[in-house]
């Protein structure tokens, strides 16, 4: 589904090139829910930042389906966002102004994709995720939970290859993280989505079927979940120690 191969990026402040990721390769399966942990700049919002295709890179491959995505125009590109891609925020950036039902419904009408369908696909989502009964209120009248709901129903509306998440619990308290993974995990079981999502939060990580850790640039480990959540988070941080006691060794 996503193939990742060998990503080098660097930012250019001034005269310094900070290199950032120095040859990142990972694979995702379609149908997957996979999370990318890992220090506070080791580089997991720049790789999704390439995988979206929001910034360009020097280096390497990126493959979403059977999409070649550096062989790409700047106009392919921001129709592969457009319409392939899914994207859930931190701060889940829904519209004020419009009911959470035409929230979600947003992401086909700038694909284009207003045929009948559509209110029949957001109709399904609001069902999937239990937001039916609220689907005509506008987001300041509904919880936060219900707010992140809608933002992952909008992220599936064009069913997309993909849906990429950065720290999508990261405001939240334990109680919202996990409505939104619940969110997620249903996503996966009812619609088959693939789940790419940066976090920090171990319990978080510790639902999906792999997890990438990410230091100074490139995979540092991969592991698998066997089933048991807690001893799977257990496993998270004690490689995420492990890799910390290597760097200051
Ligand atoms: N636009 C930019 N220009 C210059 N440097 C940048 C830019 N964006 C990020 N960086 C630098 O690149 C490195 C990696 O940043 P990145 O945001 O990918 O890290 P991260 O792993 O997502 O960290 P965090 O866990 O804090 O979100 C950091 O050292 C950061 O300062
Ligand atoms: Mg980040």
């Amino acid at each position: 589904m996503l193939s990742v191969e060998n990503l080098h990026k660097s930012y250019q402040v001034g005269r310094t090139t900070y290199e950032v990721l120095k040859g990142a390769s990972f694979k995702i399966d379609s149908g997957e829910f996979v999370a990318v942990m890992g220090p506070s700049g080791s580089g997991k919002t720049t790789m999704l930042n390439c995988i979206s295709s929001y910034i360009p890179y020097e280096k390497g491959k990126i493959k979403l389906g059977n999409i070649q995505m550096d062989s790409l125009s700047e106009e392919q590109l921001a129709d592969l966002r457009n319409r392939k891609l899914g994207f859930v925020f931190q701060d889940f950036m829904l519209l004020d102004g419009l009911t959470i039902k035409e929230n979600i419904m947003l992401p086909r009408m700038i694909a284009g994709k207003t045929d009948h369908g559509m209110i029949d696909t957001a109709e399904r989502l609001c069902q999937i995720f239990g937001i039916t009964a609220i689907k005509n209120k506008y987001p300041a009248e509904v919880s936060g939970g219900e707010r992140q709901r809608t933002a992952v129903a909008r992220a599936l509306v064009n069913n997309p290859l993909m849906i990429l998440a950065d720290e999508p619990t990261g405001n939240l308290d334990s109680k919202s993280s996990a409505a939104v993974i619940q969110s997620f995990k249903r996503a996966q079981k009812e619609l088959n989505a693939t789940i790419f999502m940066v976090t920090h939060d171990s319990f978080a990580a510790a639902h999906c079927d792999r997890v990438i850790i990410m230091n100074d640039g490139v995979v540092n480990n991969i592991l698998q979940n066997h089933g048991n959540i807690s001893q799977f988070q257990d496993e998270l941080l004690a490689a995420i120690k492990a890799m910390s006691e290597e760097v200051t060794a």
